[in-house]
C-alpha cells in the first residue's frame, strides 16, 4: 500500500486489533509490550492487513489494562517508551501499515492528576468539575444507573472535615471516573492529546466508549419497565457481550439510555474531524459506539465527523442466512443515507471469540472461517482481532487467574478468556510469546502447540494458511466496486454478487450446488456442491 495515497485508505483497509498486553513480550516480564510488537510487524505485513490498531498503553494502573489512562501522553512503563512508540511508527510505516491508536475520552483513570486534584479540592471546586460530582441527601447514590461492569455507576468519596459528601460517577469501574463533557477544559485537554500523537505520526484513533461523554443534563433516573430494577437491566455496552451477545440491538432499542448516545456528543467529533483534517495523510476517527439503531450508528459517520463506526450488529448475528443478510442490507441502507462506508468485525478483546460463539470445535472453526470469508468479501472495511488467523478459541480461565474488573464486580467469568497472550513457535508455554520460561500474564492452555504460528505455517490447511489466501485474494480484488446485489440460492444460503465475484456461504448442514465460476477461495474444500458451514468466492 502507499502510504502517501491519500484517497480514503480507509474505506478499504483491512485492520488487525493487537491487544496489547497478550500480542508479543519483548522484555520477558509475560505481559506484551511495544518492542514486540514491532519485532512482528513483518508477521502482519505477511499476513496481509493494512493497518492495525493498538489498544491503550498509556501510562494507566491496569484495573482495566489501559482503558483507565492516568497520562494520556506517555507510555506506561510496563509497555516501553515515547522513543518505542516512535520506533514502532517508523517500521510499521516502512512496511506500508498504517496505525491507529486508542483514545478514551469518556473517562479517566482515578489516578489521574485531574481527578486526584478533585479529591483534594473538596466539593464545589472547579477541579471537580472536570468530573461528574454530585451531592445526595438521602444516603443513596445520586440517580439508579448501573455500571456497565455491574453494581452501581456511583462511588461516594470520603468527605473532609465540615465538607459535605459527595459521590463522582463511573459507567464503568469506579477506578474509572467520567469526565465531564459540559466543562470546555475537558474538550481542551483532548485536542492537545489528539495532537499530541498526530504529530507523532499516528494514522488514526479508535475512539472508546464513543456513544458516552455526553448523559443527560439533568442526570435523571433510567426508565424501567414496571417490575424491574436497575439490576436487572442487562448491561448494555461494551463490557457485556463477554459473557453473552446480550446486548442485542432488538433488547437495547426497548430500553431508555439518559446515559448513551446524547445528540451533544457530535460537537466533539466535529471539532475532533477539523483537528485531524490539518495533517496529509488522510487519518481517521473511528467509532465504538455502541449505538440503538444503524441510524444512531450513522449519525457517528456523516460527513464531517468520523470516517468509520464499527458496525457491531455483523458480530451479534446469529448464525443464520437470514440474519447475516439483514445485517447487511441494513447497513447499507443506514450508510448509504450519510455516504459512508461500512466496517465489518467478528471478534474483539471485549467478546467471546466467534469460533467459541459458534458452537466451538471443528463446528464452530469451520463456521468461523466461513463467516470471515464472507466478511472480507463484502465492500468495505474489515477488522480482525489478534489470534483469530490462528483460529484460536476463548479460553476457560481459571478465576485465580481472571483480572477483568466486571468478574471483580459481578462475579460472571468477564472478558480474559479472548485475552490469553499468542501461542508463536514451540510445544509449551510460553509458545515464543516472549523470551521468558514461564506461563505469561493469563496462562496458555498447555495444548497449543499445533496452534502456534510456527506450526500452522507449515500447514497448508491451517487457518493462518487460510486467512492469508483469503487476505492476498482480497487485494487481488480490489478492483470488483463498493456495490453487492443479493441473490437467492435458498434459505440456509447467504449469496450476493459484487462485480464480477460471487460470495456463497452456506449456513445449513447439507450440501448446496454452487453457481457458475471458477473458486478464487474458500473457506473449507469445495467440490461442485458447496458443504454446509463453508463459503467460497467464485469469478
Ligand atoms: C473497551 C473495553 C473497556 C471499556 C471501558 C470499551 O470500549 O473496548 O475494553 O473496558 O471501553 O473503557
Amino acid at each position: 500500500m502507499d502510504l502517501n495515497d491519500q484517497n480514503e485508505w480507509w474505506r478499504h483497509s483491512v485492520c488487525y486489533q493487537v491487544y496489547v498486553r497478550s500480542f508479543a513480550d519483548a522484555d520477558g516480564d509475560g505481559i506484551g509490550d511495544l518492542p514486540g510488537i514491532t519485532s512482528r510487524l513483518p508477521y502482519l505485513r505477511e499476513l496481509g492487513v493494512d493497518s492495525l490498531w493498538i489498544t491503550p498503553f498509556y501510562t494507566s494502573p491496569q484495573n482495566d489494562h489501559g482503558y483507565d489512562v492516568a497520562d494520556y501522553r506517555d507510555v506506561d512503563p510496563l509497555f516501553g517508551t515515547l522513543g518505542d512508540a516512535d520506533e514502532l511508527l517508523a517500521r510499521a510505516h516502512d512496511l506500508g501499515l498504517r496505525v491507529i491508536v486508542d483514545l478514551v475520552p469518556n473517562h479517566t483513570s482515578d489516578r489521574h492528576e485531574w481527578f486526584q486534584a478533585a479529591l483534594a479540592a473538596g466539593p464545589g471546586s472547579k477541579e471537580r468539575e472536570r468530573y461528574v460530582f454530585r451531592d445526595s441527601t438521602d444516603g443513596n447514590p445520586p440517580n439508579n444507573w448501573q455500571s456497565v461492569f455491574g453494581g452501581p455507576a456511583w462511588t461516594r468519596v470520603e468527605a473532609g472535615p465540615g465538607e459535605r459528601a459527595q459521590w463522582y460517577l463511573h459507567l464503568f469501574d469506579s477506578t474509572q471516573p467520567d469526565l465531564n463533557w459540559r466543562n470546555p477544559e475537558v474538550g481542551d485537554m483532548f485536542e492537545d492529546v489528539l495532537t499530541f500523537w498526530l504529530d507523532r505520526g499516528v494514522d488514526g484513533f479508535r475512539v472508546d466508549v464513543a456513544h458516552g461523554l455526553f448523559k443527560v443534563e439533568d442526570l435523571r433516573d433510567q426508565l424501567l419497565e414496571e417490575g424491574a430494577t436497575p439490576d436487572s437491566v442487562p448491561a448494555n455496552s461494551t463490557g457485556s457481550p463477554a459473557s453473552s451477545p446480550a446486548s442485542s440491538m432488538v433488547e437495547r432499542t426497548m430500553r431508555d439510555e439518559p446515559m448513551w448516545d446524547q445528540p451533544e456528543v457530535h460537537d466533539v467529533y466535529r471539532r475532533w474531524h477539523d483537528v485531524l483534517a490539518k495533517y496529509d495523510g488522510d487519518r481517521i476517527l473511528v467509532a465504538e459506539a455502541w449505538t440503538q439503531t444503524p441510524e444512531s450508528m450513522a449519525n457517528f459517520v456523516r460527513g464531517d465527523e468520523m470516517q468509520q463506526a464499527f458496525n457491531f450488529s455483523w458480530l451479534l448475528a446469529d448464525w443464520s442466512a437470514e440474519a447475516f443478510a439483514e445485517v447487511i442490507t441494513g447497513t447499507f441502507a443506514a450508510l448509504e443515507a450519510v455516504g459512508a462506508s461500512p466496517t465489518w468485525v467478528l471478534s474483539n478483546h471485549d467478546v467471546v471469540r466467534h469460533p467459541t460463539r459458534y458452537g466451538g470445535g471443528a463446528q464452530g472453526l469451520a463456521r468461523a472461517r466461513a463467516a470471515t470469508l464472507t466478511m472480507l468479501g463484502l465492500p468495505g472495511s474489515s477488522y480482525l482481532y489478534e489470534g483469530e488467523e490462528l483460529g484460536l478459541e476463548q479460553v476457560d480461565v481459571a478465576a485465580e487467574h481472571r483480572e477483568d474488573p466486571s468478574w471483580f464486580r459481578t462475579g460472571e467469568p468477564g472478558r480474559d478468556g479472548c485475552r490469553v497472550p499468542l501461542p508463536w513457535a514451540g510445544d509449551h508455554p510460553p509458545y515464543g510469546f516472549g523470551p521468558g520460561t514461564g506461563q505469561p500474564w493469563i496462562p496458555q492452555p498447555t495444548d497449543w502447540a499445533p496452534l502456534t504460528v510456527e506450526a500452522q505455517a507449515a500447514d497448508p490447511g491451517s487457518t493462518l494458511s487460510f486467512y492469508k489466501r483469503a487476505l492476498a485474494a482480497r487485494r487481488d480484488q480490489a478492483d470488483t466496486g463498493e456495490h453487492i446485489e443479493m441473490l437467492e440460492l435458498g434459505t440456509d444460503v447467504l449469496a450476493f454478487r459484487r462485480g464480477p465475484l460471487t460470495v456463497v456461504l452456506n449456513c445449513g448442514s447439507e450440501a448446496v450446488p454452487l453457481p457458475a465460476g471458477e473458486v478464487v477461495v474458500a473457506s473449507g474444500p469445495v467440490t461442485d456442491t458447496l458443504p454446509g458451514d463453508t463459503a467460497v468466492w467464485l469469478r
